[in-house]
């Protein structure tokens, strides 16, 4: 699967827009006669439930949220800066929004996010393209500074924060299903992989206060949620300390700890560093059946020169020892990853060691990219970009077929397998199929049977796979 920069970081989003119930929670907030926000999305998950965080702000300032920007008091684009095509997509969303203020003078457009902090004031000085410049730490100041823009006041607030995790703040969740929501566990990233915007845009590494994170999931669980997941940039270095300093919890406490709200909740987590997921970490996935058998361990590049490279501080076989310990560990795991194809002075036997990784691990999906200098980044400093982007194009292509190739064969493998599956609506195709997930991260489409619905679990057998999909049918209970 190719990362898409127009939409969002996993295409759960596309999933979860399609539900019927995602839209009937919408408009039933907006026909209340309440001025009206309209948001928009970019980047990764941590965007998109950073999203819900100031839906909740601009709620208790009396907005309502709406689908149609054109019925909009206020336009709001949460935006990513990770590529530089995200940045272009997001340019040209703003030009749509303004052309929009011809009709509705009054109308506010502002733009949050990763650009905001990397872009600071340009693109409201130079670009004069927002009238809200608004940083990822920032959001609760957002009504104190829609005041001042309505004064006439410049409304930007771009400073980072060592302390906020919005912790108290009870996210509003826009396009939620119902079934299947996000939790944020921690902000920032102490990082600097060489190659990265976000240590600059999103600040240092913080973690969450744990009570507060599973008061969120029983939340969730009462109010019908079946899957959650537990977001960060690096989520394995999770690390909190209660304030009298006698209560220390690291990442596989907290795993269990969401896992033991209720055996019916299931519990993922994005993103793992390869360098910091540790067997315990790994043994509590084994221990509950609810916390699901898959991870995300982005590998970025299968060559232990350009892993030093991109300061990414493990090596090839580093990462290989920890795909063996998972593998030995959770035997049915799912793992995925990220790659990075024609990173500085990348060679072509060097790009061949990412294919034979990805032939290694046998990696059930690849969000997969070519590398994109990103201002201020320690790369852009230090390393040159001299790849030709012809050659990193043939690369990032010779990793999609090699991953098609592999996810082909690896669904083939599930032919005949019978998975738990939880319910979340109906299939794209057919309203007369549901569609769902096993605990490995697989959708699999199934004929619906009378008395189930979205947010029940079922077995299903597998029927056909391919590539990217699969499809079967609901069998009787596997003990
Ligand atoms: N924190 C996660 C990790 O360390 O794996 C990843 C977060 S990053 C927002 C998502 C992915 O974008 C990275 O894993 C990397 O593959 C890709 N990425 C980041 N910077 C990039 C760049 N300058 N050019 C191309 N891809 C990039
Ligand atoms: Fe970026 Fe590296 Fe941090 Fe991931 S771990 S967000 S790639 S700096
Ligand atoms: Fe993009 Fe910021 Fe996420 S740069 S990927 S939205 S942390």
């Amino acid at each position: 699967m190719l990362y898409d920069d127009n939409v969002t970081l996993t295409g759960i989003k596309k999933e979860i827009d399609e539900t019927k119930q995602g839209e009937a929670l919408f408009y039933d907030y907006a026909d209340t006669g309440q001025r009206k926000f309209y948001i928009e999305s970019y980047g990764c998950a941590m965007n998109f439930s950073d999203s819900e965080i100031v839906a909740s702000i601009l709620a208790q300032e009396g907005y309502a949220p709406t689908r149609e920007m054109e019925t909009a008091d206020l336009i709001l684009i949460n935006t990513c800066s990770v590529r530089e095509k995200a940045e272009d997509t997001v340019r040209n969303r703003l030009k749509v929004f303004n052309n929009l203020k011809t009709k509705n003078p009054a109308l506010l457009v502002g733009v949050l996010g990763c650009m905001a902090e990397r872009l600071k004031s340009k693109l409201m000085e130079q670009e004069k393209l927002v009238d809200l410049v608004v940083g990822p730490d920032a959001y609760r100041d957002l009504p104190n500074l829609l005041t001042r823009v309505e004064d006439g006041e410049k409304g930007i607030n771009v400073l980072l924060s060592r302390e906020e995790t919005y912790a108290d703040i009870s996210p509003l969740r826009l396009d939620s299903n119902g079934i299947v929501g996000f939790i944020s566990i921690m902000r920032g990233c102490d990082n600097m992989c060489t190659f990265c915007v976000v240590p600059f845009t999103r600040g240092r590494e913080r973690s969450r206060d744990p009570y507060s994170i599973v008061a969120e999931a029983t939340d969730l669980y009462n109010r019908g949620f079946r899957d959650i997941t537990l977001l960060g940039q690096n989520v394995d270095s999770y690390k909190w300390t209660s304030p009298d300093e006698t209560e220390h919890v690291n990442f596989a406490h907290l795993l269990e700890r969401v896992a033991q709200v209720h055996p019916d909740l299931r519990v993922r987590f994005s993103t793992s560093h390869p360098k910091d997921i540790t067997d315990d970490v790994l043994y509590t996935i084994a221990k509950y059946e609810n916390i699901c058998k898959y991870i995300h361990l982005p590998v970025q590049s299968g060559n232990s020169r350009i892993l030093k490279l991109m300061n990414r501080t493990y090596d090839r076989e580093w990462y290989m020892d920890r795909v063996n310990a998972i593998y030995r560990i959770i035997p049915d795991c799912a793992i995925s990853s990220d790659m990075i194809a024609g990173f500085c002075t990348e060679t072509e036997e060097e790009h061949q060691e990412t294919i034979s990784m990805m032939h290694f691990v046998r990696y059930s999906m690849s969000y997969m990219f070519y590398y994109s200098e990103r201002p201020g980044t320690l790369a852009a400093k230090k390393l040159v970009d001299d790849i030709p982007e012809e050659i990193k194009k043939r690369r990032l292509q010779e990793i999609i077929d090699t991953q098609n190739q592999i996810s082909t064969e690896v669904n083939a493998q599930d032919k005949g397998k019978i998975f738990k599956v939880l319910i979340e609506g109906d299939s794209k195709r057919s309203d007369k199929e549901f569609k769902g997930r096993n605990s490995q991260n697989k959708m699999i489409n199934f004929p619906k049977k009378e008395g189930l619905q979205p947010g029940d679990y079922t077995w299903v057998k597998v029927l056909e796979t391919t590539s990217a999909s699969m499809r079967g049918e609901i069998v009787e209970p596997v003990n």
